[in-house]
């Protein structure tokens, strides 16, 4: 019998080399699947390093800002940038359920700083904002803002005026409450540089508010006005009801502008706002152009001081108001704050529109705060009695408080000898001051 012809052979050897060939084109694929993959990750960083060329990060008013970093690091870590957005949204995240979620501008400052600490504790989402300039020292700003960090509050750097960027900050972050401490503080500094006041206590405010009105929902708003408001006011004690239409400085008159600013932004858009009339706080971390604090320096160093009198030859005295009752008044306006009613730029309804003062209730001759410093540094203070000079400072301020007493308990619980003790200790931890031991006391 004639066998077949053996073909198993030639089928063996075709199967073969289809396997053959299928493996080489899988192997293909692989190799082109690489090719692929390379090529779009170069194209990527191509196109990164071309949008980061042609769109840094936000505008920034601060020509300092990108000067050492390079483009690539601040697309990801500038304002703007993946990380950035990150950071921002940790820290504005509330930790308990139903918290509020607070912008804090003017959060590297003396207020700012602690109002930011007392609603990071107690669980709300906390966002700063500040340009961190250099009225007074800026280290002291950069300390506040380590401190902030540590317990896990990012500060953005950027001005009030910078519309872009607060745009960029509303639109991460949906704010419920904005706390407006951003300003050019301080009396006397006002005629020296008067355009500072105008651009952040008038045009800043102007530009958030502006800001607030657009987004969806609106925050509500609470935000620093000024005892300094009752200006040449002489009915005692201060009472929201006085009139202020007296300012003695032009910071008075923009904190004033202030509050009929917000006025109308409350009367056409529905914004709510609350404005607190602060009244000479002082404590730990505070501001150093300010009386007790460089009082407390120039003690320690042995320099003489100015201690006003009034043109009446009458003593100066001012409602020292101790910090921690400040952010207690702070946080009790926010909490008890209504919405704001428009969106989108419309008012739906009136809305709540306040003012407080937040004041000790106790007025101190500027004497009597020296004599408490000297005690306090076992120093006896040069003193250069002189009358108070025409340059804004008014004689004597005395906060009637019933009204933030009735409306959130506000109760200060500090005078001014307590709240110094706990100034002092700070300072001398801070500047690593070695006091002199107290003669006779042991
Ligand atoms: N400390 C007081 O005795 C007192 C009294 C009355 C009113 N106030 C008001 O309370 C608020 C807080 O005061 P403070 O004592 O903490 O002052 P502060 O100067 O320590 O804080 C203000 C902060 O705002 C920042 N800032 C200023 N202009 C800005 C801008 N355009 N954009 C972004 N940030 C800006 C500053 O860098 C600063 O860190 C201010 O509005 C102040 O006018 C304070
Ligand atoms: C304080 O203000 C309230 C109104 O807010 C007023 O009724 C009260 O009489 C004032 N107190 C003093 C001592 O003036």
């Amino acid at each position: 019998m004639a066998s077949p012809p053996d073909t198993s052979k030639s089928l063996k050897l075709l199967r073969y080399q289809s396997y053959i060939r299928r493996v080489n084109s899988s192997k293909f694929l692989k190799a082109s699947s690489k090719i692929l993959f390379r090529s779009t990750l170069i194209a990527a960083l191509i196109l990164i390093i071309f949008f980061t060329i042609h769109n840094p990060p936000i505008s920034s008013q601060s020509p300092h800002f990108h000067s050492h970093t390079n483009f690539l690091s601040s697309a990801l870590f500038g304002r703007g940038g993946a990380a950035w957005e990150k950071q921002v949204h940790r820290s504005a995240k509330p930790d308990r359920p139903g918290g509020m979620t607070v912008l804090v501008t003017g959060a590297a400052g003396f207020i700012g700083a602690h109002c930011s600490l007392a609603l990071k504790k107690r669980g709300e989402g906390v966002l700063g904002l500040d340009n961190f300039n250099d009225y007074y020292d800026p280290s002291l700003k950069r300390a506040r803002q380590a401190l902030l960090s540590k317990h896990e509050i990012f500060i953005v750097e950027g001005d009030l005026n910078d519309k872009p960027l607060l745009i960029k900050l509303f639109d991460v972050v949906p704010f419920t409450h904005v706390l407006h401490l951003a300003a050019q503080a301080g009396v006397r500094y006002a005629m020296q540089n008067p355009q500072s006041y105008v651009a952040s206590n008038v045009a800043g405010f102007v530009n958030l508010l502006e800001v607030c009105k657009d987004v969806n929902p609106q925050p509500a708003i609470v935000w620093a006005s000024s005892s300094s408001v009752y200006g040449l006011n002489t009915e005692n004690p201060f009472s929201e009801l006085h009139r202020t239409d007296q300012p003695a400085s032009l910071y008075a008159a923009t904190k004033k502008a202030g509050e009929e600013i917000a006025h109308t932004y409350n009367h056409i858009y529905g914004l709510s706002l609350t404005g607190l009339r602060f009244f000479t706080v002082y404590g730990p971390w505070g501001r150093p152009d300010m009386a007790y604090f460089f009082f407390t320096k120039d003690i320690l160093q042995g320099k003489t001081i100015d201690v006003y009198q009034t043109q009446e030859d009458k003593e100066v005295a001012r409602d020292f108001t101790y910090i921690d009752d400040v952010v207690k008044g702070c946080v009790g306006a926010l909490d008890t704050a209504e919405k704001s009613t428009g969106s989108g730029g419309k008012k739906r309804g009136p809305a709540q529109l306040r003012v407080y003062n937040l004041g000790n209730t106790s007025p101190v001759p500027v004497g009597k705060l020296v004599a408490i410093l000297e005690g306090l540094l076992n120093v006896k203070a040069k003193k250069h009695v002189i009358r108070m000079p025409r340059n804004g400072d008014v004689p004597f301020t005395h906060a009637n408080v019933s009204l933030a007493n009735r409306d959130f308990g506000y109760k200060p619980t500090t005078d001014l000898a307590a709240g110094l003790r706990k100034f002092v200790k700070w300072y001398v931890g801070y500047y690593g001051v070695q006091l002199g031991a107290k003669k006779g006391n042991n």
